[in-house]
């Protein structure tokens, strides 16, 4: 893109549409606030990015790095929302606006915006597209007594240029204003525009509140001859206005993000029965499970199991996370396996060809290469040295109310099942702790440890007992 760019980005709204107490913009939508969508396509076409705020506007600050912001002190509308911004604004040179409610645009079609502008000879240009029920947005009102053909150009078109040659004129008329037969127009405003920075210098102030509420349109700025663009697809255009709108761009953008990756060589079970939030990378190969959620800086080149959950979390090439697991600032190595039904939480790293097996919970522990805990433990605070083996139902007992502490077992060491391991404890590497024990002293290397009672033997007392219970029940009807 040869000029520089100016964009603001309009986010200074509450959105009472939403029924929520978060301001609009910030909607987290798909691992992102919903404002940051758009800004990340603007930067991604290099621009300089200012952003209108004020509601809660500083969590939309601290959402967005890299913007310039402007304060709107009242919700007096979109034109109040760009006036706002003017002290920031070059001299001359385009400037690019639109609202922080409209996370699907693509750069692509900003760009398409901007050289239609550049190529365009007025101060205006206003990105336009064909709805089947307009209602809610502006409407394109092309004046037929000016020269204009009056009806919207056909889907696709160019970029056509109204009023230039011909002298024809557009507005754009708001919901609230329209006649009948304005309202029946099709073609709408997508509050995508460019302008010209000394057009605006000159309109801005110029403009007039509307009654009842006496709101500034920004709408208002596209008067006269003005660059329609139009043909777009609606979908890019998508506005979100109340939650119904912010799920279908959450699925929208799901696809698009699915998509990319499948394309990527990401093996998918069904492109629509999985969420990849923008902050996750994968790799090729990698495969994703029937309703797999795969949430903020997730690094993914192995296998996720239907219905996981993974946040934060880092899976290498060969590592399985089975089914209905959830993991969240984990890192599984190579050949590493867990669940299903495991739980992996932050610190978990599982080394190579470690295994965790299902009802296991794993956290700030190292299990070490080819280590197991195949059912029903919990490991906390722990280094479980490679290739020793965990019993079912072992338990590290790390909290004792006041502190965590941990539990250390040595290279090949076997716990058996239903072990309690006291922390702070050791248990050497070779050492064997018999199953049931509850481990409260270091066991050294090669050692066997146990703390199990004695078992008692009573031969035919069962049945002598049964009796007596039998004789009790009788008893007491
Ligand atoms: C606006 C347009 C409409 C267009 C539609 C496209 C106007 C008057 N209408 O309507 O023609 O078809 O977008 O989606 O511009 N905002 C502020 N300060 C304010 C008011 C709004 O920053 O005082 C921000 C909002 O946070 C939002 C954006 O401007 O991000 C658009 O405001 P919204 O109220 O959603 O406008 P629409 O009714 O959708
Ligand atoms: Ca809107």
């Amino acid at each position: 893109m040869s000029a520089p760019l100016t964009a603001v980005v309009l986010a200074a709204g509450l959105g009472t549409r939403m029924r929520s107490p978060l301001a609009k913009v910030l909607h987290p939508l798909l691992g992102r606030p919903m404002v940051s969508w758009v800004v990340h396509a603007l930067q991604e076409l290099g621009a300089d990015v200012i952003v209108v705020v004020n509601h809660q506007e500083d969590a939309v600050r601290a959402a967005l790095p890299g913007c310039r912001f402007a304060r709107q002190s009242a919700p007096l509308g979109t034109g109040d929302a760009l006036r706002a911004a003017l002290s920031l604004l070059p001299e001359s040179g385009p400037v690019l606006v639109t609202a922080g409610d409209t996370p699907l645009l693509t750069a692509a079609a900003l760009r398409r915006v901007f050289e239609a502008h550049a190529a365009g000879s007025g101060p205006v240009t206003v990105a336009s597209f064909e709805v089947s029920d307009p209602t809610g947005y502006g409407r394109i009102v092309r004046d037929p007594s000016s020269g204009d053909r009056g009806a919207p150009p056909p889907r696709n078109a160019p970029p056509s240029h109204v009023g230039a040659d011909g002298g024809g004129t557009v507005r754009i008329v708001e919901q609230s204003e329209c006649s009948p037969e304005q309202a029946a127009i099709t073609e709408v405003n997508s509050g995508v525009y460019v302008f010209d920075a000394a057009h605006l210098r000159a309109a801005l102030p110029a403009l007039r509140p509307h009654a009842p509420k006496g709101e500034f349109y920004l709408t208002d700025l596209v008067t006269g001859p003005a660059t329609v663009v139009s043909g777009f697809d609606a979908a890019l255009f998508g506005g979100v206005n109340d939650r119904a709108a912010l799920a279908d761009a959450r699925a929208v953008l799901r696809r698009r993000i699915n998509r990319a990756w499948a394309l990527a060589g990401v093996d998918f079970a069904d492109l629509d029965g999985a969420i990849v939030e923008a902050g996750v990378t994968l790799h090729p190969d990698a495969s994703v499970g029937l309703g797999a959620i795969l949430a903020g800086t997730s690094d993914i080149a192995g296998a996720v199991g239907p219905h996981c959950v993974v946040t934060d979390t880092t899976i290498a090439a060969g590592a399985v996370l089975h089914a209905n697991s959830v993991a969240t600032g984990a890192v599984l190595h190579a050949g590493a396996e867990a669940g299903p039904f495991a739980r992996l939480r932050p610190g978990a790293v599982l080394e190579a060809d470690a295994r965790v097996g299902n009802f296991v919970e794993v956290k700030n522990a190292t299990v070490r290469r080819g280590a197991k805990a195949s059912h029903l433990t919990y490991l906390g605070d722990a280094d479980i040295g490679a290739g020793a083996n965990i019993g079912a139902g072992t338990i590290t007992c790390n909290y004792d109310g006041f502190g965590k502490h941990r539990t250390t077992i040595g290279a090949g060491a076997f716990i058996g099942s239903n072990t309690a391991l006291v922390a702070p404890v050791t248990v050497g590497a070779g050492a064997i702790v018999g199953a049931g024990s509850t481990i409260t002293a270091d066991v050294p290397d090669n050692a066997v440890a146990l703390t199990r009672a004695p078992q008692k033997v009573l031969p035919g007392v069962a049945e002598k007992l049964r009796a007596r219970y039998r004789a009790q029940k009788e008893a007491a009807k």
